[in-house]
């Protein structure tokens, strides 16, 4: 039996926040955003748990299961494409406190569990200016925030189907894709193969301990890109 993709659930939510945590232990992001010697992966689960059942109500946010198995082998997370030139709605800003005041429960509950709160803003204000640049479709973008394939799954297609399952979404409505990776290689390889092309670097800088995140754009129907190397 073949991969399927599906919307989360609320019985994914442990699975899908296991494959993110082993997907992402290693990323450069994360290292830098969180002090691993006070990393609380409880804490870290229970944030994404939060986020996870945000995204069920608000975003895109896919499983990927083999056949019959409630094994999970991929996540992707994708916010949906909003209108820039629009205010929010008010079920947006609702959705949008009520995430936050969970956020605050979760802190006072686990503290904050190994996060760089200093850095977390850094990063917040480095991507808010990039896409002020980036973002010029003011019909909004597809915005992949996270997508993951277990270790062990990796290099089947899986990515492939997750990321189509919505690629397809935009291309038939004609909007463009946007994400960003934390690693030039070999995701940038990765992802223009679905045909996103970089677009800008954010650069996040702590008194010089910093990182580089790359911003790649997919235009509507865009089909394999060869890419540029992104700047040094
Ligand atoms: C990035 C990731 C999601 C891709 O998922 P995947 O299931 O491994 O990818 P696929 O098998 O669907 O391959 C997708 C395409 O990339 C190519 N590809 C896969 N691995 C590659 C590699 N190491 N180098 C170059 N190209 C590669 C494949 O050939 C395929 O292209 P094709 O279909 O045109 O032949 C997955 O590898 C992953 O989770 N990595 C770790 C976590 C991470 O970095 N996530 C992204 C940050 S948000």
């Amino acid at each position: 039996m073949g991969v399927r993709v599906t919307d989360l659930t609320e019985a994914d939510i442990p699975g899908a926040v296991s494959a993110i945590q082993e997907a992402f232990a290693d990323d450069p992001y994360n290292n830098w955003v969180f002090d691993k010697s006070k990393f609380n992966p409880q804490r870290n689960a229970a944030s994404l748990g939060i986020r996870c059942r945000w995204g069920i109500r608000n975003g895109i946010f896919q499983v990927a299961k083999e056949g019959g198995s409630h094994e999970i082998l991929g996540v992707a997370m994708w916010l949906k494409a909003q209108r820039t030139d629009q205010p929010i709605s008010w079920h947006d800003w609702f959705e949008g406190w009520r995430l936050w005041f969970n956020q605050v429960g979760m802190n006072l509950w686990y503290g904050r569990g190994g996060l760089i709160v200093k850095r977390y803003y850094i990063w917040k204000e480095a991507q808010a200016k990039v896409q002020s640049q980036v973002w010029t479709d003011p019909r909004g973008y597809y915005f992949l925030n996270i997508m993951v394939v277990v270790p062990g799954a990796q290099g089947r297609g899986i990515g492939r189907q997750m990321m189509r399952a919505v690629t397809d979404r935009a291309d038939a409505e004609g909007l463009p894709c946007y994400l960003e990776s934390s690693r030039d290689e070999p995701n940038m390889r990765i992802y223009g193969r679905f045909g996103f092309r970089f677009a800008a670097e954010l650069e996040c800088d702590d008194n010089g301990d910093a990182i580089r995140l790359f911003a790649m754009v997919r235009e509507p129907g865009a089909g394999p890109q060869s890419q540029p190397p992104p700047p040094n």
